[in-house]
């Protein structure tokens, strides 16, 4: 039973945050006693893993449990970090300075390419039914056209929800040049799977290819600031890796919990049915709606098309209850709710204020 009420000590009280798909659940015993039992003399100290020639016991704990060289994996401050030190590393090299975005996307990844005065361009994305796909011709053309440093793919993508399969992941390394690294954020991908095997050949296969995950997603962590990837081989990749990593190590108590969080992973997949729960009862109340579109989502949010003159009802109704969800703005899906998935009270609540407001507006 799952009964757990975050207490908010720097954020508003009695809000519900649904808005930056964040975790409204509770940790797990092994995370709560990873922190409980943690040894504070660590931190008098580094670590001395690095006299072994590796970067942390995470890095270490990763490399049996995805059965990869540690050598290729990459530990950062959140996929954030990770994401950043790929977009600048990559885009300062020298030759092209370019990056592919998707046309729907997390708003930070231009952010990053703009910080090193990077070219973003975005590659379609388009709607097909109750779901949104890449469109690979599309995204061919444009890769054979612009021979981009950086092809940066999403998956599951925020907002969208969309995600892509291995096969199409191969596809996607087949298609771009080795001198194109292939940036796959999975920030979500433990939601689709938990079966990563095709990371390793991925990245066995194919030199030019950073994939990046989190600890803040579906084990539920956004505040420890955790994030992991994986990296092709060659002497690029090996370049790269030596910038990104640390040479004095990492924190040694957020690399404790975060491996107590992979080794439970029962617990994150019960909270993850809880939301599977939810995802089909937006689907169920509100996709029959006059003006509405539910998204098929593989990931903690899902994005509902609703019609725009609820937004304003929507959102004094959200505010008086103390919850946030995302309205998007972007063009092109600027009439789209993005709702992370809760605990069971809150999407109930959440379903109910859209029903009611749609009964009152329309
Ligand atoms: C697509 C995507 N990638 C990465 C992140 C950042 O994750 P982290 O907390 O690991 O930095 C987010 C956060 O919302 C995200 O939506």
């Amino acid at each position: 039973m799952i009964t757990f009420a975050p207490k908010f000590i720097d954020m508003q009280e009695n809000m519900n945050y649904l808005d930056r798909n964040e975790f409204n659940f509770e940790p797990s015993e092994e995370v709560k006693a990873a922190i409980r039992n943690f040894d504070l003399g660590k931190l008098c100290f580094y670590t001395r893993i690095y006299d072994q020639g590796k970067k942390s016991i995470f890095s270490v704990y990763l490399s049996e449990l995805y059965d990869i060289d540690e050598k290729q994996i990459l530990v950062g401050y959140g996929a954030e970090d990770l994401l950043k030190k790929t977009v600048h590393f990559f885009l300062t090299e020298g030759g092209s300075k370019t990056m592919l975005i998707p046309k729907f996307s997390w708003w930070y990844y231009k952010s990053i390419a703009d910080e090193v005065a990077g070219t973003t361009l975005q590659y379609p994305v388009y709607e097909d039914g109750n779901t949104f796909r890449y469109d690979f011709d599309g995204l061919k053309k444009m890769v054979d056209e612009l021979q981009p440093k950086i092809l940066l793919v999403a998956s599951p993508n925020n907002p969208t929800g969309n995600g892509l399969t291995p096969e199409e992941m191969e596809r996607l390394v087949d298609m771009v040049p080795q001198s194109t690294i292939l940036l796959v954020d999975e920030a979500y991908a433990s939601f689709i799977s938990s079966d990563a095997s095709y990371i390793k050949m991925l990245i066995e296969k194919h030199p030019n290819i950073v994939v990046c995950r989190t600890l803040s997603k579906f084990y539920g962590l956004p505040g420890l600031r955790m994030g992991f990837g994986f990296i092709g081989k060659g002497e690029e990749m090996e370049r790269f890796a030596r910038y990104a990593n640390m040479y004095l190590g990492y924190d040694r108590l957020s690399e404790e919990v975060a491996i107590a969080a992979l080794k439970s992973d029962a617990h994150y997949r019960e909270i993850a049915a809880v939301m599977d729960e939810a995802r089909q009862m937006y689907k169920r109340e509100l996709s029959g709606l006059d003006g509405f579109t539910v998204y098929e989502s593989r990931a903690n949010f899902i994005l509902i098309k609703y019609p725009i003159k609820m937004k304003e009802p929507l959102q004094e109704a959200f505010a008086n209850q103390h919850y946030k969800v995302k309205f998007m703005n972007e063009p092109g899906i600027d009439t789209h709710l993005r709702i992370t998935l809760g605990r069971r009270e809150q999407n109930r609540l959440v379903c109910d204020t859209i029903l009611r407001i749609y009964k009152e507006v329309m």
